[in-house]
């Protein structure tokens, strides 16, 4: 009897304390979940600061885009103006220093004295954004598709519920990315699914739909089917 009674206290102890674990290890994770959307708004509003930055002094040598595609590429030809996927320390390294500076063309002039250092790792920031597909793939994401799969893809967006089949759960897709590339291109009814799935082919251009099959590959929980 005895023995038993000292077996129900450990047992209460135990969970008394495991409890509580479970609870401060709750409580953790929502503070990680504050944080981390707190660093996201504001590693948004620099981007959107950065891009402003972009938009008054890049744009002219480097396009809308980053891509290269500026007026002035055409008058040099034989410059490379595309700003492809590099680590934040030489974004900044090279606009602060200029081309010269780091070894390539004095084209590229130095930022230091026109631009504040908010100003600078702001268009880091919005730089580091734009040149990766996953992350533009994402605002294609974020801007078309949210209403019917949800904001984290997982089929529970606002307009799910009138739909059947109801939309997929991209997060356990087990489609590949060329089929993924399909349905979106040319919509759901082209691929013998449901007519509610949209065509985006005349609204996305192959770039856009190349970034969000990119960005859908991130939200897998289950391994990406080759
Ligand atoms: C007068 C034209 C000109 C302007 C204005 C200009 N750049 Fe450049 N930039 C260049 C050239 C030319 C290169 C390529 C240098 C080379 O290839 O040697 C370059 C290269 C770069 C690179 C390296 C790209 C890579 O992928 O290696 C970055 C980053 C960059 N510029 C950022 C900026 C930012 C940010 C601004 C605005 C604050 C800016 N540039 C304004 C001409 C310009
Ligand atoms: C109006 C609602 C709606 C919108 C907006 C929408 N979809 Fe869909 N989507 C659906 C429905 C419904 C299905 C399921 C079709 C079926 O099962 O027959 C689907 C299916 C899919 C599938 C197939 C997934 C699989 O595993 O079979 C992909 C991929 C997909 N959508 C991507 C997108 C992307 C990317 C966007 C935005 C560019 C988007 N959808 C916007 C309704 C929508």
């Amino acid at each position: 009897m005895r023995k038993l009674k000292n077996l129900v206290l450990v047992l209460a102890v135990f969970s008394y304390l495991t409890g509580s674990a479970y609870a401060s290890e709750e409580r953790e994770s929502r503070n990680e979940v504050r944080d981390t959307m707190k660093q996201a708004k504001a590693k948004t509003r620099q981007a959107t600061r950065g891009g402003l930055v972009y938009k008054t002094y890049c744009v002219l040598c480097h396009g809308l885009h980053g891509d290269g595609s500026a007026r002035i590429a055409k008058l040099h030809s034989g410059l490379n103006l595309v700003i492809g996927k590099q680590e934040d320390t030489y974004y900044e390294d090279i606009i602060r220093k200029g081309g010269e500076g780091v070894g390539r063309s004095g084209f590229m002039p130095t930022w230091d004295d026109e631009l504040s250092d908010e100003q600078i790792s702001d268009v880091v920031i919005y730089l580091s954004l734009v040149t990766d597909p996953v992350r533009r793939g994402e605002v294609v994401f974020k801007t078309n598709c949210i209403l019917c799969h949800g904001v984290n893809g997982d089929g529970k967006g606002r307009a799910s519920e009138l739909y059947d089949p109801p939309p997929a759960n991209l997060t356990r897709s087990n489609k590949n990315d060329e089929y993924k590339r399909s349905i979106i291109t040319l919509g759901g009814a082209a691929m013998g699914r449901s007519e509610v799935m949209p065509v985006w082919g005349e609204q996305l251009g192959a770039d856009e739909i190349n970034d969000v099959v990119a960005y859908l590959r991130t939200i897998l929980v289950i391994p990406p089917t080759e």
